[in-house]
């Protein structure tokens, strides 16, 4: 027999961005040059007669121009919506409703690699992220409200829930196919009909969308998408002929618009921003917790409302944590999201890099101690190095707004009752996570921390059968899950 060579295997790592460049290739993206609005089944110019660019972050190059939709084009797309709504949707039977809605999951699923080039082209995320948790959630919802669509009776028993109509749905940059599937699944399963709004930097991976409602053949006027910025959104805000608005988005917004809808008899699910605290207890496993801790803050650049941003580690294991956390930040790649070997892409857009960068000199003359990775980050594009803030205060304004960026803050604490005191000092309440080796300490925080989901030795797990929402600040209602139908039905 042979004698193994037992250094034959060697392999050298000298640093983590001496890897080849695995770039997707683009070629999956059929992106037009100029997108109308679609209403009523099929694509119309707009009547502003306005369009916009979206670009690429990761290189501020032009992608597409689409439609800056008017008050008349929201009046045109809720017609349409009300039309189809008398007409077809609530008419049909929920097993008819839910052939279309399984339909849709499955198209997703077979342009998958499509979706996912144009999420990473037009957002800046990671092409690794949007592939393996953007687009498959997405179907996943989908396929998990297409069998709800039937069974209402069970979801609701002896109440005889009814659709509310028309549902006017604003939603973020940071998902854009998912946040569109989290708020179109539900809507569609109930009854309603929608009128959807994508953001203004990321509109693509909707108006793909839009092929697949026309492929599979979804009555015109169930789903139409509107393009355009925040006085679009408004406009579908204060449409008479819309029934209820669901809102994703800053909480400034969230409170503009619960201002503008207040005494309509409008129903609204706001899901706003957040300031997540992670906790880390001396008993944990160290090394899960580091991993879990990247994940939480550096997942899609941190533009993620439940994101991890503050960390709390027990004072015993804080230098190793600290250290051991700085040593991970090194082996961080930051650059072209669709390199398959990128785990920071680019920063959605030149505003959001703008107030990053604003938090990170407050942070610094608020005294607390700044600390990047020292990785390469390319000259063109919107890019930000992981960072992390130690010595800060409490009352600091980077432990207490959303920054919405890969910016972590770090503090110490030394009991349970310090900490959950410190992780509920916060106008949000929208996650946690807790990291520790004792089943008690985590049934002893959960009950306690004032936030709508909190995980336990995970972080940043999505399913579409359980619901996610907020508390305070960080808005109200659920989506996901069997409460996730609420919003959209009445008894
Ligand atoms: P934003 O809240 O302005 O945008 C979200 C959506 O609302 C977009 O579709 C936008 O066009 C629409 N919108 C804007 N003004 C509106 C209005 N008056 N009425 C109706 N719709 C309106 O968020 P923005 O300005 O893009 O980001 C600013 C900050 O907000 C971020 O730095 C971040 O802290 C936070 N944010 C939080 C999100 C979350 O998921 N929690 C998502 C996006 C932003
Ligand atoms: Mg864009």
């Amino acid at each position: 027999m042979a004698k193994a060579k037992s250094n034959t295997l060697k392999l050298k790592f000298d640093s983590a961005r001496n890897y080849a460049p695995a770039p997707e290739s683009k070629s999956a993206a059929k992106i037009n040059a100029r997108y109308d609005l679609f209403i009523n089944g099929k694509f119309e110019k707009p009547a502003s007669k306005k369009y916009f660019a979206t670009i690429n972050p990761a290189t501020e190059e032009k992608l597409s121009e689409v439609a800056d939709a008017n008050a008349a084009d929201v009046d045109k797309a809720v017609k349409a919506a009300r039309n189809a709504y008398g007409k077809t949707w609530k008419k049909m039977p929920g097993k008819e409703r839910a052939k279309y809605i399984y339909r849709i999951a499955r198209m997703i699923q077979e342009r998958a690699r499509e979706f996912s080039v144009i999420e990473t082209l037009d957002g800046g995320k990671p092409i690794r992220e949007s592939r393996d948790f953007d687009v498959p959630t997405a179907a996943n919802h989908f396929f998990y409200y297409a069998g709800w669509a039937d069974k209402l009776e069970y979801a609701f028993p002896n109440r005889n829930a009814q659709p509310l109509g028309v549902a006017g749905q604003i939603i973020p940059w940071n998902f854009p196919l998912l946040m569109a599937a989290w708020k179109i699944a539900p809507a569609l399963a109930t009854g309603n009909t929608v009128v959807l709004k994508p953001a203004e930097n990321t509109p693509l991976t909707a108006l793909k969308l839009a092929d697949i409602f026309q492929e599979a053949e979804l009555p015109p006027g169930v789903v139409n998408i509107i393009t355009g910025a925040g006085a679009t959104g408004a406009a579908i805000v204060n449409h008479a002929g819309v029934d209820k608005i669901a809102f994703t988005g800053s909480t400034d917004v969230g409170k503009i618009i619960q201002k503008a809808i207040a005494g309509t008899g409008k129903k609204a699910t706001l899901e706003l921003g957040g300031k997540a605290a992670n906790i880390i207890f001396e008993d944990a496993a160290i090394d899960q917790a580091v991993e879990g801790v990247v994940n939480g803050i550096f997942f899609n650049q941190g533009h993620v409302c439940c994101a991890g941003s503050r960390l709390y580690v027990q004072e015993s294991v804080y230098k190793e944590v600290v250290r051991k956390l700085k040593d991970r930040l090194e082996t961080m790649i930051v650059g072209d999201p669709l390199d398959k070997n990128t785990d920071i892409g680019a920063i959605n857009s030149k505003e959001q890099l703008a107030i990053i960068n604003k938090y990170l000199k407050i942070g610094q003359a608020e005294g607390a101690e700044m600390y990047q990775s020292s990785a390469a980050i390319p000259s063109k594009g919107f890019f930000c190095r992981p960072t992390i803030f130690t010595n800060v205060a409490q009352s600091n304004r980077i432990a207490q707004e959303e920054i919405f960026g890969p910016v972590l803050t770090i503090q110490s604490f030394r009991t349970d009752d310090e900490v959950i005191e410190k992780a509920n000092n916060t106008p949000y309440g929208l996650s946690a996570g807790v990291w520790t080796d004792k089943g008690s300490k985590i049934f002893n925080l959960t009950t306690k921390l004032r936030a709508g989901v909190v995980w336990a030795n995970t972080f940043n797990q999505f399913d579409p059968t359980s619901p996610f929402g907020g508390y305070k600040e960080s808005g109200y209602g659920r989506e996901g899950g069997l409460h996730g139908l609420y919003g959209y039905v009445r008894f």
